[in-house]
């Protein structure tokens, strides 16, 4: 897979995380974990199972309160109590689950929660489903989006374009922070990369977009910085371009003293 270069990320910093802490019981699931997000890149997150970065990420999405540290969102402090409260900042995350209604069509699952009514004889709100579906329909071509029907349930659609529907949804709030965890996890190879295609071309829109994996390759092929995990900890911040997928894996199985003598300026 080639290699792709972000298109617009200036380096001014959309998200900052200082010092996050959390505990469950007397786990320390995140420790002392500070973590810029810039403008216009993906950035993977990687590291083994337990190395806590579903649980980062959840203090974004607003899942989980961090018991220290702070979350800046375009320089300003935030404290999400709710997934709500991290929409409303512009943070959008899509979940393993995918939250898709399977007996609902595409532009009933993109509109779930936010349908469009209008007015019958100006006076009783309906569902307006035209409306929905074209709105859909350009949403989806505006990303080259292509999916075989639009008036099917989505239970008879692929892993791949459920995915893509999941990320469809999120995309009709113009968020400023697209938060995928393990999106290509259950797709088979072809599936995978499309959404991979995907992802790069939402972060070509402006799209700052941060993604949990635990295929190296997928990262590498699209990720423009690497932050890698381990024991709760963040290791290190490193430039795709910069670096090599064994220094990588060296950092997530040994941590700090894994780190390459060429990486240790990378170190957090
Ligand atoms: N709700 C919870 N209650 C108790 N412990 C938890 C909870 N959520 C996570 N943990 C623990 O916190 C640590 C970090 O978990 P987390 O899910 O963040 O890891 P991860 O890096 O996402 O791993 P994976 O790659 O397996 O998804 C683990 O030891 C996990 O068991
Ligand atoms: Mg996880």
């Amino acid at each position: 897979m080639q290699r792709q270069e972000a298109a617009v990320s200036t380096g001014e910093v959309l998200v900052a995380m200082r010092n996050l802490d959390k505990y469950y019981g007397g786990l320390r699931a995140l420790a002392e974990v500070t973590l810029e997000i810039r403008k216009g890149e993906i950035l993977a997150l990687v590291g083994d199972n337990g190395a806590g970065k579903s649980t980062l990420i959840k203090t974004l999405s607003g899942a989980v309160e961090p018991d220290g540290g702070e979350i800046l969102v375009d320089g300003r402090p935030v404290s999400f109590k709710t997934p709500k409260d991290a929409t409303d900042a512009g943070i959008e995350t899509v979940h393993q689950t995918l939250g898709l209604v399977d007996t609902l069509d595409v532009p009933q699952n993109v509109f779930l929660g936010r349908e469009l009514t209008k007015k019958v004889f100006g006076l009783f709100p309906q569902l307006d489903q035209a409306a929905m579906r074209r709105r859909t329909h350009e949403l989806l071509q505006r990303f080259a989006i292509s999916l075989p029907t639009l008036n099917e349930p989505v239970h008879s659609l692929s892993g791949g374009q459920r995915q893509t529907i999941a990320i469809s949804r999120l995309l009709l709030v113009e968020p400023k922070l697209l938060i995928m965890d393990e999106p290509m996890a259950a797709l088979g190879v072809d599936e995978g990369s499309k959404v991979l295609d995907l992802v790069v071309k939402l972060r070509d829109e402006g799209l700052t977009i941060l993604i949990i994996s635990h295929n190296l390759e997928h990262v590498f092929a699209i990720a423009d910085r690497i932050a890698v995990m381990k024991n709760g900890r963040l290791v290190a911040v490193v430039p795709s371009a910069a670096t090599t997928r064994e220094a990588v894996v060296g950092m997530i199985t040994m941590g700090a003293s894994g780190v390459r003598t060429e990486d240790r300026q990378w170190l957090s």
